[in-house]
């Protein structure tokens, strides 16, 4: 691969150890995917997780001396004032999430601990090449405003963040964006949830990059999250064009490329329905639960929550994941307190998948409108079926899936 003179130097160490490690990292992963070059990135998100293999890598760079050259936006850990005031964490849980804290803020992380960086914080425009890391912050940057990101890992996205350059190949490339699986969706999409149950085709859909075709021209911020995430639940994907909707999609020929699609494939009501079974409750069972928002909910959405009970309050707690900006905002416009009211309470900065947070569900049934923190969530015993968000609310109100 060929350097620029400065991406010697820094490779030589000219910058220091920890830049040179970072360096050699991309270096080598780029060698690996036969890019060409380096090239700047403008933002980075780094999908911290808090486990210790993330924590170890983080501090052998810090360690070495390195510092972020673009401050990366982090993916959520545990909110230790939420959990430690109920009891729910133990010392040593407390200690590492602490611990990642320090050595992440030290390297010049902006420590946002949230999955929807898009959002709020670090919105990229159409464009821009970037390191994301977090497969459902990575496919939405491309897919719906048209950045440019390889589907990370969290170590080659720190490494970015940390030289501030990538090794051009993938996604960053435009021959690279086209799509070449042709869906056309006969399943009418009459809510947000269909969305996510559409995610959930990735094996009917199969590997390489999809275009939707027969989808309404309107859709929402947070149906194009969901139809994301859960794509990268049911497979992996990169990013995804919609006809008529996303950025590099006016048209099939624009979407393809004027290729021929190597695959063709038709998404009927019955293929959601399928796909839906597979995360069904029990009826009459009683719950214990709900848990939304994975990905992190926005405001828009936590207020829904509050329309949509109105004034009955639910029976069993309901936990709703998001970042700590609209826990804030909910806080200021009164709609957090309301919610509380109902037994419905904010947890920021947290991921379904903290185990040693949630692990004490183990074993209770719970309900959420996220199939992706079904599919987390199963991994440490915790059983929960999926539905969309308002029937997960009716079942709250009444303590019981009916
Ligand atoms: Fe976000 Fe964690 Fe779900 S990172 S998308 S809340 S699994």
């Amino acid at each position: 691969m060929e350097l620029t003179a400065y991406q010697q130097e820094m490779l030589e160490g000219k910058y220091g150890k920890g830049k040179a490690m970072a360096m050699e990292i991309l270096k080598t992963v780029g060698e690996s995917f036969e890019a060409k070059r380096m090239v700047p990135i403008s933002r980075a998100h780094v999908s911290l997780s808090a486990q210790d293999a993330d924590v170890w890598f983080a501090e052998k760079m810090l360690t070495a001396g390195a510092s972020c050259a673009v401050p990366p936006t982090v993916n959520p850990g545990y909110c230790l004032d939420f959990f430690r005031s109920r009891n729910m964490l133990d010392q040593k849980a407390i200690d590492h999430m602490e611990h990642t804290d320090r050595v992440y803020r030290a390297l010049g992380a902006v420590m946002t601990y949230s999955c929807t960086p898009y959002l709020f914080g670090n919105i990229p425009h159409y464009g821009e090449i970037l390191s994301y890391s977090e497969t459902s912050v990575s496919v939405y940057v491309n897919s719906v405003l048209g950045a440019r990101t390889n589907r990370e890992s969290l170590a080659s996205s720190l490494c970015a963040a940390i030289t501030g350059f990538t090794p051009e190949y993938g996604m960053l490339l435009p021959e690279n964006r086209y799509a070449d699986i042709l869906v056309d969706v006969e399943a009418e999409m009459s809510s947000v949830f269909d969305y996510a149950l559409l995610g959930l085709m990735g094996k009917k859909i199969g590997k390489g990059i999809p275009v939707f075709r027969g989808l309404p021209k309107e859709i929402c911020t947070e149906a194009l999250i969901q139809l994301g995430a859960e794509l990268n639940v049911s497979g992996a994907y990169e990013m995804f064009h919609i006809l008529g909707v996303t950025p590099d999609a006016p048209d099939l020929t624009a979407a393809t490329g004027g290729k021929e699609p190597k695959r063709h494939v038709v998404i009927t009501r019955a293929d959601l329905e399928e796909e839906l079974a597979r995360f069904s409750p029990v009826l009459g069972e009683d719950i214990d639960f709900v848990i939304l928002g994975c990905p992190h909910y926005d405001y828009e959405q936590v207020k829904l929550v509050d329309d949509l009970l109105g004034e009955v309050p639910s029976k069993v707690p309901v936990w709703i994941h998001t970042s700590a900006e609209v826990a804030h905002l909910a806080g200021r416009t009164g709609v957090a307190q309301r919610l509380k009211e109902k037994n419905v309470e904010l947890v920021p900065e947290t991921c379904v998948d903290q185990a040693c947070c949630w692990r004490p569900l183990a074993g209770k049934a719970g309900v959420s409108d996220s199939p992706k923190a079904s599919y987390y969530m199963r991994t440490f015993g915790v059983r929960l079926a999926v539905r969309e968000r308002e029937q997960c609310l009716r079942w709250a109100q009444k303590g019981k899936v009916e």
